[in-house]
């Protein structure tokens, strides 16, 4: 298992065994996330964020991960004030990046965009959302939260509700679940459901998988629900989004019927889609999913660019 140099461009490029390496590198780096002990594995190394598309968690998480290993952080989060406004191509802005930094990070709003920046960096790329396609590490917190907070990842009942065409997150965690033995059922309008070639996958791998338009009927016997924003900027026509925007809310009246065990995940931002009652009860976690992207980075950096330790 050798991370060393390692392009993240698809949840699809790692096995089991690789992710399980992750979670547990992300559990040695706990107290170093939490700024309780310092380690300056990465000292020396620097890390480009080139993010064309808006994000708090994940180019913030990368920053702090990279800061908190002792490397440093250039890039933008904002493609308008850089080259790219007078024209210049992604493959241009990757070389650059490529000359100063010693890995970089790419979100991009078209779907192929990061294995585009792998093939013209020698430096590792690392993607952090390529439009609908795909967001590794994402995927990789979402089963490091499943892991620290239920214990397991085989075997649960997992609920994805919300927007599983456009979004990235669900795409590339049903991937990561077809390897783990996770029970899947996807809620979601019917205009929005998991894309085809993403169903026959799991289906081809023997995954346990339903399809469901009722959030209501699902909810006694979910362990994990996995709720995700209707991506809007995804719609061809606006009037499409219309419809189904207030589609699904979960909130206390919804969870009643709940497992006292379950627990309500997001990777956020969140726009209506989770009622702020459920923030404060029993259920929420999505708040410390979120916290839970610094370890992950910082396993996969110090993965990629180090040794591996912490
Ligand atoms: C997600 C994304 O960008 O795909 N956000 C994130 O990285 N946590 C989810 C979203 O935008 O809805």
């Amino acid at each position: 298992m050798d991370f060393s140099n390692r392009d993240v461009v698809s949840i699809r490029d790692f096995g089991k065994e690789d992710i399980l390496h992750v979670l547990d590198q992300a559990g040695k780096a706990m107290p170093v996330a939490r700024g309780e002990r310092r380690s300056d594995v990465l000292e020396g190394k620097i890390l480009a964020n080139l993010f064309f598309e808006p994000s708090t968690r994940t180019r913030l998480s990368f920053e702090t991960a990279m800061l908190r290993l002792g490397g440093s952080v250039i890039g933008f989060a904002d493609a308008s004030g850089t080259s790219v406004a007078k024209g210049e191509t992604l493959a241009d802005t990757v070389r650059m990046a490529d000359s100063y930094a010693d890995a970089i990070v790419l979100r991009h709003p078209m779907e192929g965009a990061a294995k585009l920046a792998a093939d013209f960096s020698s430096k590792p790329v690392i993607n952090a959302g390529d439009g609908a396609g795909q967001h590794p590490t994402q995927t990789l917190l979402d089963l490091f939260t499943i892991k620290m907070e239920k214990g397991e990842i085989a075997d649960n009942n997992i609920v994805l509700v919300g927007d599983l065409k456009y979004g990235r997150t669900v795409h590339s965690l049903t991937y990561a679940l077809s390897l783990f033995g996770a029970n899947i059922t996807c809620v979601a309008p019917p205009t929005l459901q998991m894309p085809p070639e993403i169903v026959s996958h799991l289906k081809g791998v023997g995954g346990r998988f339903n399809q469901s338009e009722s959030l209501e009927s699902v909810i006694p016997g979910a362990d994990v629900l996995y709720v995700t924003r209707i991506q809007k900027e995804r719609f061809p026509d606006p009037e499409e989004y219309r419809k189904v925007e207030h589609a699904y809310r979960i909130d206390n009246a919804l969870l009643a019927n709940a497992k006292r065990s379950l627990i309500v995940m997001h990777p956020l931002p969140r726009v209506n889609e989770i009622a702020p009652e459920v923030d404060s009860g029993p259920y929420a976690r999505y708040f410390k999913q979120a916290f839970y992207g610094v370890p992950i980075r910082m396993a996969i950096l110090s993965l990629i660019l180090g040794k591996g330790e912490m």
